[in-house]
């Protein structure tokens, strides 16, 4: 089968027995062999959340969206308000769902890329305004922002609210334990970083607590009580499930198991290293900050001065690269994720497409070190242009003071 490299933050690149998995005879959902099937995913999805037999994961057919809803609008006891912690667009659509299902919140809205204050949610926290529950974005895919899970969920605890958390470019890509972070809903797809197929998301969540959302019913299809319910006692998805894409899910899971889930970080992180140092070297910015946490799962990038995204996106697909826009207002950056089935040579492959696509006129040598350059920032020597231009310019000064000096003294 024909390879591309998918740099998009998913749905992430497969292997091909993923993509196998899903040429199986024809099966009705409701059959027992099925049932049994997303059994074991469902327990096993708990195993690599780092739970026990007090968890449960809940199965639904749909996008990341449609579990970050059904969370909101099943877990949020009557009377209470949500917190929206947001520092990306990920946490900003827990407000805007929040919003579309009229359920009372507030929001923490720190700007992009910057980190999130534990002290002003504490603040926050510590109002007269009743709070039940406190949402966050762990990975902010918006811009590659690892966000402190742990820390947040202490303060949830100390301030008796639930605390739900988005893992959703996180969950089987980043070892954390939904125990230690306290957590009492955390949810993901079937595309990231578990690397499977598109169609399936799931809630993973405390039975006490999900046994409590009975209370709480604001939605039919999105309801995550009944759909827990329905998958407990007869085995089922309440409605009809993504039958293929579950097989493919089965193997996905096998070849996390068969990798190892801190390998799988390492490989991520390996990769995100070869990806960030070369497109350094190319004269690429990043947009965060050395001072945040990175996810080495995903980095985002300013766009070279004069750079057209569209065709740099267009010649790179050709190539069988797949690159992903920014999601910045008033900044010119692009995305690249390193999530999915890639070795270190998926990315030096990448790298030398960039080479080859990027407008060779543009690209020039270094006056101070004679690098090959193709932005504004040296690739050697790391001097910015202006930068090299002054210290040019000073040091040719210097050097014709020197032939002054020099003839003088003859
Ligand atoms: C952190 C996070 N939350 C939510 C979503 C939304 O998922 P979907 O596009 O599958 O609905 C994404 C998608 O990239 C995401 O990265």
């Amino acid at each position: 089968m024909e390879r591309r490299i998918l740099l998009n933050p998913g749905p992430a690149t497969t292997t091909d027995s993923v993509k196998q998995a899903q040429i199986v005879p024809d099966i009705c959902p409701r059959e027992k062999e099925f049932q049994n099937l997303m059994k074991s995913i469902r327990r096993d999805l708990v195993k690599i959340a780092g739970g026990n037999k007090n968890y449960s994961a809940i199965l639904f057919a749909g996008s990341g969206t449609a579990v970050m809803e059904s969370t909101m609008v099943s877990v949020i006891p009557e009377g209470k308000w949500a917190l929206i912690i947001s520092n990306g667009a990920y946490g900003k659509r827990f407000k805007e769902i929040a919003v579309a299902n009229a359920i009372p919140n507030i929001e923490i809205e720190i700007p992009y890329g910057r980190k999130i204050n534990i002290e002003r949610i504490k603040y926050v926290l510590e109002s007269d305004v009743n709070f039940g529950v406190v949402f966050v974005t762990h990975h902010e895919t918006t811009t590659g922002i690892l966000n402190p899970i742990k820390e947040i969920g202490e303060l949830a605890k100390k301030y008796n609210c639930l605390y739900v958390i988005d893992t959703i470019s996180s969950f089987a890509g980043i070892p954390f334990s939904i125990q230690k972070v306290k957590a009492d809903f955390i949810m993901s797809t079937s595309n990231k970083c578990l690397q499977g197929m598109s169609g399936i998301s799931f809630v993973i969540g405390k039975r006490e607590e999900i046994e409590k959302c009975k209370y709480n019913l604001k939605s039919y299809y999105l309801d995550l009580y009944s759909q827990y319910k329905y998958l407990e006692e007869k085995g089922q998805m309440r409605f009809t499930a993504p039958v293929q894409t579950m097989y493919a899910l089965r193997q996905a899971i096998d070849e996390l198991f068969e990798e190892g889930l801190e390998n799988r970080y390492e490989r991520y992180k390996k990769n995100n290293k070869i990806l960030v140092e070369g497109m350094k070297e190319r004269g690429f910015r990043l947009f965060l900050t050395q001072d945040v946490d990175h996810s080495f799962i995903l980095e985002t990038f300013y766009e070279l001065k004069g750079m057209d995204f569209n065709k740099f996106h267009d010649k790179l697909y050709e190539e069988g690269f797949t690159i992903y826009p920014g999601k910045l207002d008033n900044k010119n950056t692009f995305r690249l994720a390193n999530m999915g089935n890639l070795k270190g040579e998926d990315i030096e492959n990448f790298l030398k497409a960039v080479d080859k696509v990027l407008d060779l006129k543009k690209k020039r040598f270094c006056r101070l070190c004679g690098a090959l350059c193709y932005g504004t920032v040296c690739m050697k020597c790391n001097k910015k242009e202006k930068t090299r231009k002054l210290s040019v310019q000073y040091h040719s000064r210097r050097w014709k003071q020197k032939q002054k000096e020099k003839k003088n003294e003859t």
